[in-house]
């Protein structure tokens, strides 16, 4: 969704805004602009991508600056659309939705201020130009302006003649870059490593100062927040690598081949022990983990089909219930507390809004045990919870999520094993045996990953279709769910994911030829069911297309294409048989040419409900 950079320097920052802009493009937008102080104010936009931006920014220079890519929500993609707003002087950029912006349209449209988009952000140009008439400081301006909005915002701020940039947060994310010769803003560390790694994340509430020679930040309560004892200075450990293309042609690409090295990572912790600590979610983990009477699971997107998966581990080896609920939906429905419950939140950015917004209300319905299953360290969600297992998957630049799915993946399986430990219900075998199943996930998926030649084979046959069935049982019906939702991400074929039971309760209706259906049909308990319900579409003259295991006994034959997985792995077959799948979408994507790490309509970082 929307990013922001900001910068004030020595050096000349028109590069620096463009190339933190390139860098942010991940996260998904239809337009993208920028405003420069000189000192007066020089505002450029573009429909489209960075690289218009950065060809109309060519020749200038400037030491002050603000810029923005848009993620349309309040008005079409259109450069009278585009950020930064003005309102005379005054330049902002804006990363969320302002919920009471019509009624502030109409108050300051009565003003006499003069409205030239569709956007909810222009308000806040006008109502801080408004404020400056009474408090002619644009830092307090900011603040009391800032004061009467409600809603998600993030926004950088900057007005003719004066040498800073202002911004403030609330419900959106935004961090300060510390550089040598000046001071940076934006969305996430990826666009400043350009320039420096020292980094304060801000908090909601803050309203920070950028100048030249320093930073100031007063946070919610009015008070100055000293730098760094109340907003420590991080030094970023991500790489200029981590977020570079290298030899591969996109990042989705480059994120399914890194899984084994992201798996690794994220199990690092457990080294070679034959026994699980359950520190490994943090201090105050084994109180919390061991009083838990149930676990609800809240996350969205591909993050929610990780949390579906874990169910049924969590239920099969700890024995607790388990429920799993997709944010946007929990957090407006009246639910029946319990506060003994461990509340899982699954996100791989961490600022997803609406998990985000299901925490805090589980926490004010008195939930307190809330645990964060995350792939960015200080990040909202993070910061949220009381407990937190940090997955090392490495920046996910492409839309469609992979790497971070199978490490959340990782992740939830520990927490499956330390709470069946904690319940008793593991003998020490089992449990050095599932350390070692889980070691071995690396080395599995990298065999995995050698099936692509043979899918790329298949995906020519999906380019023309315009509808696919994923099926799937147990713990792979949330694979099947997963795979259709790569599919429809990336190539924008209508896919539907299923539980093969459920067949003949409606989707044996749509098959056909024109239907291709996938099943995942690993050796385990289901296989025959499974087996059953695949000839039911093959009855109907559905094409199938069958991702085994190697002693599955599903045989080819006309209309049925078996692709053999290398091993079967018992309960952490999910992690190895989504691969093929996430390969799979990727590679119809390219037969048809879609694009494939930012496809349309989707953002990467959903901020905003
Ligand atoms: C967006 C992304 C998905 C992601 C979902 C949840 O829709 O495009 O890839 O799964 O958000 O994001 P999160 O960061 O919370 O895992």
């Amino acid at each position: 969704m929307c990013g922001i950079v900001a910068a004030v320097a020595a050096r000349n920052i028109v590069p620096v805004l463009i190339e933190g802009l390139m860098k942010l493009e991940y996260r998904g937008y239809d337009s993208a602009g920028l405003a420069l102080l000189n000192p007066t104010l020089t505002r450029l936009r573009s429909v489209g991508r960075v690289a218009e931006l950065a060809e109309q920014a060519e020749g200038q220079v400037a030491h002050h600056g603000i810029a923005h890519t848009r993620w349309a929500t309040h008005g079409v993609p259109s450069e009278r659309n585009a950020h930064p707003h003005v309102s005379a002087g005054v330049a902002v950029v804006h990363n969320g939705i302002i919920e009471n912006y019509a009624e502030l349209k109409q108050e300051l449209t009565a003003d006499g201020y003069v409205f030239t988009s569709d956007t909810d952000t222009e308000v806040i140009a006008h109502l801080i130009r408004q404020t400056l008439k009474s408090t002619p400081d644009l830092f307090e301006a900011v603040r009391l302006a800032t004061a009467r909005l409600v809603g998600a915002y993030a926004i950088a701020v900057l007005q003719e003649w004066d040498d800073r940039i202002v911004l403030a947060r609330h419900g959106a994310p935004l961090l300060l870059g510390l550089g040598e010769d000046g001071n940076y803003a934006a969305s996430d560390a990826s666009a400043l490593l350009q320039v420096t790694r020292r980094m304060i994340y801000l908090e909601d509430g803050d309203v920070a100062e950028l100048r030249r020679d320093g930073v100031r930040i007063v946070g919610a309560d009015g008070t100055a927040a000293n730098v760094p004892a109340d907003r420590p200075v991080h030094e970023s450990t991500l790489s200029a690598d981590d977020v570079e293309l290298g030899d591969y042609t996109h990042y989705m690409q480059k994120e399914i081949f890194e899984q084994p090295q992201a798996l690794a990572a994220t199990l690092e912790m457990i080294g070679g022990a034959q026994t699980l600590s359950p520190n490994l979610f943090g201090v105050a983990a084994p109180e919390m983990l061991a009083g838990a009477s149930s676990v609800l699971i809240l996350a969205c997107g591909t993050s929610y089909h990780s949390g579906l998966v874990a169910r049924y581990w969590i239920e099969q080896l700890a024995g607790i219930p388990c429920s799993v609920e997709i944010a946007s939906e929990y957090r407006y429905r009246v639910s029946v507390p319990d506060p003994e419950q461990l509340v899982v939140a699954i996100s791989q950015s961490g600022e997803t809004a609406d998990t985000l917004a299901s925490v805090k209300h589980a926490r004010a319905l008195g939930m307190g045990r809330t645990l964060a299953i995350c792939n960015v360290a200080e990040s909202a969600i993070v910061r949220e919870c009381a407990l937190r297992f940090l997955t090392r998957a490495g920046p996910e630049i492409g839309v469609a999520s992979t790497k971070a799915f199978t490490t959340q993946l990782a992740a939830l399986f520990l927490l499956a094993v330390t709470l069946a430990k904690q319940a008793g219900r593991l003998t020490p075998e089992q449990e050095a045996g599932y350390l070692t199943a889980l070691r071995h996930l690396p080395v599995a998926v990298q065999k995995v990953l050698a099936l692509e030649p043979a899918i790329k084979v298949w995906a020519k046959r999906f380019a023309d279709k315009q509808h696919a069935l994923f099926l799937g049982r147990g713990h792979h019906y949330p694979i099947a769910l997963e795979g259709a939702l790569k599919l429809k991400e990336i190539s924008y074929i209508h896919a539907e994911g299923y539980p093969a039971g459920e067949l003949k309760h409606g989707p044996l209706a749509l098959v056909d030829e024109d239907m291709p259906v996938i099943s995942i049909a690993p050796n385990d308990a289901l296989l025959e069911k499974l087996k059953s319900n695949l000839k039911e579409v093959a009855a109907r003259g559905g094409e199938l297309y069958v991702f085994a295991d190697a002693d599955s006994a599903v045989d080819e034959e006309p209309g049925v294409h078996v692709l053999r997985l290398p091993e079967h792995y018992g309960l952490l077959s999910p992690v190895l048989h989504v691969v093929p799948l996430q390969l799979l979408s990727y590679h119809v994507a390219l037969v048809k040419g879609t694009d494939v790490d930012k496809p349309r309509n989707l953002a990467k970082s959903v901020t905003v409900e």
